[in-house]
C-alpha cells in the first residue's frame, strides 16, 4: 500500500469538514463484472482491490474510521459458490494484506456475528484484530457476518443476561452494547450501485448520519468519487433535529 508521495490527489485543505466515521456500502460488484461478461466473483475480487484504494484516500482526507459492509446476514442467501467465494476471499485478503495494513498502521477491526463463519476464518480475523490493535493511523472496520437488527438482537440478549435493570437502560449504555461501542456513531454513510437502502446497515448507529448515495459501482468508486461524497457532506446542514442558531 502506498500511502506517502503519491501525487495527482486532491488536497483535503479545501474541504472544511471531515467526517471523523465514514460507513460504506460496497454495492454493484455483480454488475461491475456482468458488464464485462465476467463472473460475479471477478467482481468482488475488483471490490476488495478497491478497499485499498479508498482506505489510501480516506487516509489523505483524514478520515479516521471507515466502517465498510462486506457481508451481511442476508447474504448467506445467495448461491453457495458465491458465499463460499466471498468466505475465501475474506480468508486470502487477510492472509495477503495484512502485514502491509499493519505496516502502514491500520488498525482493523470486525463488527458482526463470529459464530456462522468457519473456525479457519475466525482464527484469522481474531489474530489480524490482534496484530493490528494498537494502530492508530486510520481504523478499518470490516463489517462481516453483520445485520443491524442481529447487532440489536445481540445487544439486548446480552444486557438481559447482565441483569441490567429497565431504568439503568439508556441510549448510551444501549451503544456500549453494540459491536462498535468504542467507535463513535458514522458521520456519513455512502452507498455505491444506485439503490438508496441502509439494507440493515449500523440502522442504530447511523440514526443522525448524513446519507449519500452514487450510480457508480463499487469497483469504480475512486478518490474522485469519495472527494464528491466528502464536498456533498459539507454542503448539508448537520442539525440532530435542533434549529439552528443565527
Ligand atoms: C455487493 O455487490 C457487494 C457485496 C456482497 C459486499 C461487498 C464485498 C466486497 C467488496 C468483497 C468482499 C470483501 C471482503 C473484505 C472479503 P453485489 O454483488 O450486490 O453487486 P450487484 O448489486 O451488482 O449484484
Amino acid at each position: 500500500m502506498m500511502m506517502e508521495n503519491e501525487s495527482n490527489h486532491h488536497a483535503p485543505a479545501s474541504l472544511e469538514s471531515i467526517p471523523y466515521h465514514v460507513g460504506i456500502i460496497m454495492d454493484g460488484n455483480g454488475r461491475w463484472a456482468q458488464a464485462r461478461g465476467w463472473p460475479r466473483l471477478a467482481g468482488h475480487q475488483a471490490g476488495v482491490d478497491n478497499i485499498r484504494r479508498v482506505l489510501e484516500s480516506s487516509v489523505r482526507f483524514g478520515i479516521k474510521v471507515l466502517t465498510i459492509y462486506a457481508f451481511s446476514t442476508e447474504n448467506w442467501h445467495r448461491p453457495p459458490e458465491e458465499v463460499t467465494g466471498l468466505m475465501r476471499l475474506l480468508g486470502m485478503t487477510i492472509k495477503r494484506q495484512l502485514n502491509e495494513l499493519h505496516r502502514n498502521g491500520v488498525q482493523i477491526r470486525h463488527s458482526g456475528r463470529l459464530s456462522g463463519i468457519s473456525p479457519e476464518l475466525q482464527d484469522q480475523i481474531r489474530h489480524a484484530l490482534e496484530v493490528t490493535r494498537h494502530n492508530d493511523r486510520i481504523i478499518l472496520n470490516v463489517a462481516f457476518n453483520y445485520g443491524g437488527r442481529a447487532e440489536i438482537l445481540d445487544a439486548v440478549r446480552r444486557i438481559i443476561a447482565d441483569g441490567i435493570s429497565p431504568d439503568q437502560l439508556d441510549e448510551a449504555l444501549f451503544s456500549q452494547y453494540l459491536y462498535t461501542s468504542d467507535l463513535p456513531d458514522p458521520d456519513l454513510i455512502i452507498r455505491t450501485g444506485g439503490e438508496w437502502r441502509l439494507s440493515n446497515f449500523l440502522i442504530w448507529q447511523a440514526a443522525y448520519a448524513e446519507y449519500y448515495a452514487t450510480p457508480t459501482y463499487w469497483p469504480d468508486f475512486d478518490e474522485e468519487e469519495l472527494y464528491k461524497a466528502l464536498c456533498e457532506y459539507n454542503v448539508r446542514e448537520r442539525r440532530f433535529g435542533r434549529v439552528l442558531e443565527t
